[in-house]
């Protein structure tokens, strides 16, 4: 059995089914992100786990135990919200003592406690500050030492980079992925920014309106989608329908699916490829360029299509917007998908 098991979870408000029979299982030490659009259930998932939203059907296991009506405050689990929730009026170290102190710890032990998590966390020097006198950065520190503090079982966070910029973001990242190592934590991150989840997690679950889509590591989701779904929500893939991918290739391909490519699987090249070269061959014009650090993101319409390519930065400054350019795209990268009931998805690789 799983550290962790989610278990048949249904969960409905006002005859809107949010949670349909999601059943997943997370193992000890593991950093798991539920990932997934607005509005399709992750919090409703998380605030489950956690005890703060009933189910209406369902169990839900830690450890061997059976949680599923157990008090929130007794299952040693910790949760940080997207606002943090500091206590205002009190200082940093009294935020993190807090709970410690609830418990009736006595002050000496809680003082080395708060200190010794105040000082992995680098605010030891802003233990009498108060949070509004914090970065977002800070208190979002502050938020996780005191969670960390209680030593939970589980550490549950939804959505806790959301309100900082991107560039604090990525080392709050690192320094929460950190702490999950060295705290030997197991921890369950909320994201809708699935470059955020492929960075975090070992599993990603994806998850579509109320259901699981999708569950991998990062790279399964990445490499292999199961669905047109997944394709679209992981890695900016090009999703194009049979018939305009059957113009670009000039009829060659007709199999009637929806095709699927990763921008980085299309070459790009100034001259033609040579004469019975493999894959499909094609001629299309630059429409934008876009940089992304190490790699700039063309738009190439062909034939009416806009395909995104991604080229790395030194060989892009070798193209400009307006100009012609020839493409290949050997067939092994192109995933096809076809579409009959939501759970009957097949999928194969297409050949010439
Ligand atoms: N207490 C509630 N009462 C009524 N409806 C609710 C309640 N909580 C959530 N919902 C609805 O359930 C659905 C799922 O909400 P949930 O908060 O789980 O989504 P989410 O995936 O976390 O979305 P977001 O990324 O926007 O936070 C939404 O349609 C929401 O309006
Ligand atoms: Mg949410």
């Amino acid at each position: 059995m799983s550290f962790l098991e989610v278990l048949n979870v249904c969960k409905s408000f006002d005859d809107q089914a949010v949670l349909k029979n999601i059943s997943l299982s997370i193992e000890k030490n593991e950093f798991t992100t539920l990932l997934g659009p607005s509005g399709c259930g992750k919090t409703t998932l998380l605030r489950s786990i956690a005890g703060l939203s009933s189910l209406d059907s369902g169990r839900v296991l830690l450890d061997g135990e059976d949680i599923t009506y157990k008090n929130p405050r007794d299952r040693n689990i910790g949760m940080i919200f997207q606002s943090y929730c500091l206590f205002p009026t009190m200082t940093v170290f009294d935020n993190v003592a807090y709970g410690l102190r609830l418990q009736k710890i006595p002050p000496e032990q809680t003082r080395e406690e708060v200190q010794g998590v105040l000082e992995s966390m680098n605010l030891l020097d802003k233990a009498k500050s108060f949070p509004a006198h914090l970065s977002g950065g800070e208190r979002q520190r502050v938020a996780l030492a005191r969670s960390l503090v209680m030593k939970p079982k589980i550490l549950l966070l939804d959505e806790p980079f959301n309100a900082i910029d991107a560039k604090m973001r990525k080392s709050l990242q690192l320094t929460v992925k950190d702490i999950h190592k060295e705290y030997g934590m197991t921890s369950i991150l909320v994201t809708h920014d699935q470059e955020e989840a492929m960075r975090m997690s070992d599993t990603i679950h994806l998850f579509n309106d109320g259901v699981i889509e999708q569950s991998g590591t990062p790279t399964d989701l990445y490499l292999d989608p199961k669905s047109k779904y997944v394709a679209s929500f992981m890695g900016n893939y090009n999703v194009i329908d049979a018939n305009s991918f059957s113009r670009v290739t000039h009829g060659r391909y007709q199999e009637g699916k929806t095709v699927v490519l990763r921008p980085e699987a299309i070459e790009l090249e100034k001259l033609p490829f040579e004469e019975g070269s493999p894959g499909h061959t094609f001629v299309g014009a630059i429409t934008s360029a876009v940089p992304q650090g190490s790699i700039v993101r063309f738009g190439v319409d062909t034939e009416g299509v806009v395909l995104n390519v991604d080229v790395l930065v030194d060989k892009a400054t070798a193209f400009r917007v307006g100009e012609q350019v020839h493409l290949r795209i050997l067939t092994d990268k192109i995933l096809s998908f076809c579409f009959g009931t939501r759970f009957s998805i097949l999928k194969r690789r297409v050949h010439d």
